[in-house]
């Protein structure tokens, strides 16, 4: 992962913990309606990907045990991993793009029922995303995959060459000279691997995203709450489709790309065609980016207007993340594909304990509060939930109190420790396992290994019955509180 070059290094900072009787007083422990539902606090724990389920998708034993020990901290809502809408293969990834998810999600919802003792509310994120292709072996791609056009034939001065010849003449060249006869998406597939983009709309797929979008959100929305989810979050975030309409990287020009009011449309009209579908008592909500942070990217005073956007038009919350984009991504190993989370982008997105001087805690608090400001300046109450590097209840209460936000998210703190939220309320917060945002985990994610926390994933490996990751090696759920000391 790409490290802020003054490389200064930070400890874990998660303050003084309160007792139980200050725990019950504070706002963080206090509930809070997201439109028609009431949260019994205002903890949250953000959708994290733990690559559990299978090749088809399925919640497996995996994804249950993974959603309980959160469950068991009893936050007051949980957010399933970002699950695929689409019915078609896609790894390791959950999946709600056909009705046979609905008995799965079905038990994982009776699961996180049953370990929260009805304390949690349960939403999921649904994601679309495009196509990406592996990082290709150079000869290979030169060989067979790249389209020799009339450009590369007059870089190459090669007019009347036959093809193979020119093949032959591009796999002789060292890679920088092929700079000045290929362009930038050539360069691009050949060095990073094909990405199919929202702005190309010659691909009559991506022209008709606009067409499709609406339905497959809405279907897998509907998914969700026959199976009994409280709610639905929309992937608007990251590197995936709906973020690159919102991004001010998107330059199409179909009425759905280029002014702010143009990107926020298909997000729009995909949330119009959910709420249509599930009506207006079932909590709907998005996550999205306070800043892509790369080059050309949106900015703060763009998310401020899709934000007073999203609210107007009736979203029951707004979930805020950061970075997290393709744009700025290092460039992978042949054979592998190109990961969102390696570059400047990646690191605002999940920063690590190597940082600036402004550190790895909080860095989207502001940019969330002045979203959050734009909301209410716009005449709307719509709760705005902020997430990043919040480790400790000081940090977290502070947020509420100065009004930066209404909902305060844990991500990795809550892997280190899913009991974190369960400690902190007993008046039991010395005993939290602290993260310490080494992203060990970010890096198991990144090779879709199943996630685990480096805390706690070879502790008591022999005990009875301890379930191992794939590889042997791990256990792969923390191991439960067993109550106060
Ligand atoms: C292993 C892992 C998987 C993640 N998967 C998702 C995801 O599916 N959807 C999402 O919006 N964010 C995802 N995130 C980002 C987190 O929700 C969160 O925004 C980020 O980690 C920053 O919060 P933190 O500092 O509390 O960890 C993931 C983070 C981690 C560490
Ligand atoms: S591996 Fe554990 S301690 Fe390290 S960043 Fe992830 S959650 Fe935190």
């Amino acid at each position: 992962m790409w490290k802020p070059p003054e490389r200064i290094k930070y400890a874990p900072e998660p303050g003084a913990w309160p007792t139980r009787e200050r725990a019950e007083r504070s706002l963080w422990f206090s509930p809070i309606r997201i439109g028609p539902l009431t949260l019994t606090s205002r903890t949250w724990v953000p959708a994290m990907v733990p690559w559990r389920s299978n090749e088809e998708g399925w919640v497996t034993d995996d994804v249950l045990d993974w959603y309980e020990q959160f469950a068991r901290g009893k936050p007051g809502g949980l957010v399933i991993e970002a699950t695929g809408i689409r019915d078609i293969p896609s790894g390791p990834l959950l999946r709600i793009g056909h009705d046979r998810y609905i008995p799965g999600l079905k038990e994982l919802v009776q699961t996180v029922r049953r370990a929260s003792e009805g304390q949690t509310r349960l939403f999921i994120q649904c994601i679309d995303f495009l196509a990406i292709r592996r990082r290709p072996d150079p000869a290979k791609f030169l060989d067979r995959f790249l389209v020799v056009t009339d450009d590369i034939r007059a870089a190459l001065d090669m007019e009347a060459a036959p093809e193979a010849a020119i093949r032959e003449t591009l796999k002789a060249m060292p890679d920088a000279e092929l700079d000045g006869v290929l362009d930038t998406r050539q360069l691009e597939s050949l060095r990073m691997g094909f990405r199919e983009r929202v702005g190309d709309t010659h691909v009559p797929h991506i022209l008709d995203l606009p067409k499709v979008l609406p339905d497959l959100f809405a279907d897998a929305a509907q998914r969700a709450q026959e199976a009994g989810i409280d709610g639905v979050e929309l992937h608007y975030a990251h590197a995936y489709t709906m973020a690159s309409f919102l991004s001010r990287t998107n330059d199409r020009d179909d009425g759905y790309g280029g002014s702010r009011e143009n990107r926020v449309r298909l997000p729009l009209e995909a949330f119009a065609r959910v709420r249509e579908v599930v009506g207006a008592d079932y909590p709907v909500g998005c996550r999205f980016l306070t800043e892509d942070i790369v080059d050309g990217g949106s900015e703060v005073s763009d998310s401020s207007f899709y934000a007073a956007e999203f609210a107007r038009a009736g979203m029951d919350f707004l979930s805020l993340s950061r970075g997290g984009r393709f744009e700025d991504a290092k460039q992978p190993n042949v054979g592998e594909a190109a990961y969102p989370y390696t570059g400047q982008s990646g690191y605002e997105c999940m920063p690590a304990y190597i940082s600036d001087e402004f550190g790895p805690f909080g860095r989207n608090i502001e940019p969330g509060a002045a979203i959050r400001k734009a909301v209410r300046d716009a005449g709307f109450e719509t709760p705005v939930i902020v997430t990043g590097g919040v480790h400790g209840f000081e940090k977290g209460e502070r947020i509420l109190q100065e009004g930066k936000a209404d909902i305060v998210g844990i991500a990795r703190q809550a892997l280190a420790d899913p009991d974190f939220f369960l400690k902190v309320r007993a008046g039991c917060g010395s005993e939290v396992r602290v993260c310490e945002y080494t992203n060990y985990c970010e890096g198991l994610d990144q090779k879709h290994k199943q996630v685990t926390c480096k805390l706690w994933d070879r502790k008591e490996l022999d005990e009875p019955g301890v379930k191992r990751t794939l590889d042997g090696k791990r256990r792969t759920t923390a191991p439960a509180w067993a109550g106060p000391a």
